[in-house]
Parts: C-alpha cells; structure tokens; sequence
C-alpha cells in the first residue's frame, strides 16, 4: 500500500477539531497562550496520540517537543527526518496556523506505520515552543534555541504582561510533562519539512491546492520604549507636558511616512502598545511599543531599520525613546533539493503546484540555518490568519498530508 493513501480525512479532521478545543474561544477561534493552562492540556493530547501509536516523547530545556518512530529495519543511529510546526496561537488566533502542522505530522505517520512502509531512518514529529512570540516575544523561540541562534538563558527573564517570567513558565510547562525524556538541543536532522497553511491569498486566487516555499521573506522586531513624565491632566497647561503618549504616537507616524514603498512590499506593523500609568486623568509617564519589519530584500530591510533608528533617536515633545532590536533574521532560500523533491512529489500525486514565497515566519527560518529545509502550503480562504475566520478547506488539508506523508517517506528512505 502506498503510505500516502493511509492518510485519513476522517481521522485528521478529527484531531483538529480536537486541538482547537484547548484555548478555545467563544467566536470559534483559538487563544493558546505558550506555557499556559491550554498549551499544556494540547501538549498532554499529543503526548497521548503519540504513546498511542508507540512513539518515544522527547523535550528539551525550552520545552519542544519531539515524537519519534523509529520505523520496523531502521539505523536508530541516522539523523531522523523531521516534520511539525507550533501549537502555540494569536490571542485572535485560528484552528490552523501552526496547529495543522503538527497534526498533519501525526496523521503522515500514522499512515506510514499502517501502511507497513520501512523508511531507514528514524521520523519525527515536532511542536515546537512560541513560534508567535505574542505572549513572549520574540517568536520562534524553540526552533532559536534548537538551531543554537539563542540560549535559554538570554530569553529566562522575558516578562509577559502580567509581569510572569518566561523561565518560570518554562519550568512549569516541563514539570507538567514528566513522562517525557529530557534531550538537548542542535541534534543533527537529516531534513526538515514544516506544512502550514499559507496565510495569505496567492493559492486560493490561483486555485492551486500546493505552495511550493522557496524561502522565508527577513524579519525584524524591535521594543521601543518612549519616555515623558506623569502630571495632572487637569491642571498641567500643555507646553509644560512631556507627554509620551503623544510622542509615541508621533514617532509611529512620522516612521509610517519614512517607510512607505510605492511597491507595497515593506511590512511595518506597531501590533503592541502600552501605556503607563493608563489613567484618563495623568499625562502618560512611558509608553511601550512594538515594531515588527519585513522585506525579501536583506538590504532593503537594513535600511529601512537604519530609519528607524534615526528617527527614534530624535527627541520628540521633550520625550525620549530608546528601542531594542530583539529579533533578526535575513531571509532565507530553502534547500533546493528538498525543494524539488517536494515538487516531485506533488507531481506523483497529480496535485497543482505553485511556487510562492512565505511572508509569514516560521521556525522553518531558523531550522534552515541547521540542516536541509524547505516548507509546504495549503490554501487560506480569503487569506485571512491571526483571526479567528481563519479557514482551509478540508480537500486542502488532505492534500497537504498526504503530499508530506509521500516526501517524508522519499526523504527517510529506503
Ligand atoms: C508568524 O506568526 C508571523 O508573524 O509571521
Ligand atoms: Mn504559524
Ligand atoms: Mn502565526
């Protein structure tokens, strides 16, 4: 039997639903905050499918985690191959973004274990820890430490809003899952393969069921802090204010304007904003907020931070800013033999295959700086993601798993 013909609509329609019960919100979307209450029940639930189909659980000091089969015949000793993605959502996050991954792995390897197939090297299923960076940013956490870009320690004292520490979090969400065998990170990988939904709108508009990912478009995050003094709203006649609420609000319009490309292809986003102490009545004493860049160009986006920093350093309103850059990564181009044994695939299988290139992130970014990579898409309708209308239709979904379950087998062996 041919493995991709054991994937089960049924069964992976069936897991998601499941999935989207942990964090699960009122408009039927998903707030499934990492290390929270509903990131750990979702964790405990793969640690069951996985013990189900006889897989060993492994996790790391960040908290990845790692399902492996070591198929009937294989070199227990070679890199395995591996597949995943992240479990971890927006606060107005959907039932896919992340989530199909993982479970698309799940379902890949269940039907390689039904259909008797004898790959030689080991596989694994991966979900990996914050990949959205929304309750600690920066995102891409797990596959970061994995690929050895950060350590654990640089990210321990990473606060969310309510002031917890993420190591504390951390060793909460480890603690809960003691059945799971510690491992560390960096292990040599054969090669790594991330299904996701697209989330934009080139397939749907084309009517092609598979993204072919050439590579990941670059990304920087920066925290910018601007700085004024609290004083009575009533009584502080305005040319005695440092206010950092309007300052905050100046700086992001005049980098709005500094940053505006004709070809509408920069991203700038200000997505987080904080302000302190909050009250209708005080001037704002300091105000937080977020920047998140994006460019295919590595050049274009040095400059476009470069501006940044110029006009932060500006004071504004008697108000100063300081900003940190906290996340940076060039774009990238995936392995290109893994990308065209993906397309060879899909081909195999009589799907339509477009060649696009991600906007999003994802940890496929930083596993491509440690061994082969490359990504595959599905569909989102009407390309909505980080909302929780986020929808792909199930033939979609299918066909995503069953295109992985076929490369997964091609790329372990025989
Ligand atoms: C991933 O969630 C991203 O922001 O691209
Ligand atoms: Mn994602
Ligand atoms: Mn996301």
């Amino acid at each position: 039997m041919n493995a991709a013909d054991g994937v089960r609509r049924e069964r992976l329609s069936w897991r998601l639903d499941r999935m989207a019960e942990f964090g699960a919100r009122p408009d039927g979307g998903v707030n499934r905050q990492i290390y929270s209450d509903a990131d750990r029940a979702a964790r405990g639930e793969l640690n069951r499918w996985a013990a189900d189909l006889g897989l060993e659980l492994y996790t790391d000091p960040i908290a990845n985690q790692f399902f492996r089969l070591v198929p009937e015949g294989a070199d227990p000793r070679l890199p395995p191959v591996v597949t995943g993605s992240h479990l971890d959502s927006q606060p107005t996050g959907g039932r896919y973004d992340g989530v199909y991954g993982v479970v698309a792995g799940f379902e890949a390897v269940a039907a390689l274990i039904e259909s008797g197939a004898e790959p030689k090297r080991p596989i694994e299923i991966v979900a990996w820890s914050n990949e959205e960076g929304s309750r600690f940013a920066p995102g891409c956490m797990g596959s970061m430490c994995f690929a050895g870009a950060r350590s654990v320690a640089d990210l321990a004292d990473i606060t969310d809003r309510d002031g917890l520490r993420l190591q504390d979090e951390l060793d909460k969400t480890l603690a809960s899952h003691p059945q799971m065998h510690e491992r560390g990170f960096g292990l040599p990988v054969r090669a790594y393969v991330e299904l996701h939904i697209e989330q934009g709108p080139v397939l749907e508009k084309l009517g092609k069921p598979i993204g072919l990912v050439r590579g990941i478009q670059g990304c920087r995050w920066f925290n910018v802090t601007v700085e004024g003094e609290a004083r009575h709203a009533g009584t502080t006649p305005l040319a005695l204010r440092r206010d950092a609420l309007r300052a905050a609000v100046g700086y992001i319009d005049e980098l709005q304007q500094a940053l505006e490309d004709p070809d509408d292809v920069i991203r700038f986003t200000v997505g987080r904003f904080d302000v302190s102490p909050n009250a209708p009545n005080t001037v704002a004493e300091r105000v937080g907020f977020s920047i998140d860049l994006r460019h295919p160009d590595d050049a274009v986006l040095e400059a476009a931070a470069a501006r940044i920093g110029a006009i932060l350093s500006l004071e504004r309103g008697g108000c100063r800013a300081t900003c940190e850059r906290i996340f940076d990564h060039a774009p990238v181009q995936f392995d290109p033999d893994l990308f065209a044994a993906i397309g060879d695939e899909g081909r195999a299988l009589d799907l339509a295959c477009e060649t696009l290139m991600s906007g999003a992130f994802h940890d496929a970014l930083f596993m491509a700086d440690h061994c082969p990579t490359a990504m595959i898409f599905v569909p989102s309708q009407d390309g909505i993601s980080h909302h929780p209308s986020e929808f792909t239709a199930l033939s979609d979904l299918y066909d995503g798993a069953r295109l992985l379950t076929r490369v997964l087998e091609k790329v372990a062996g025989p």
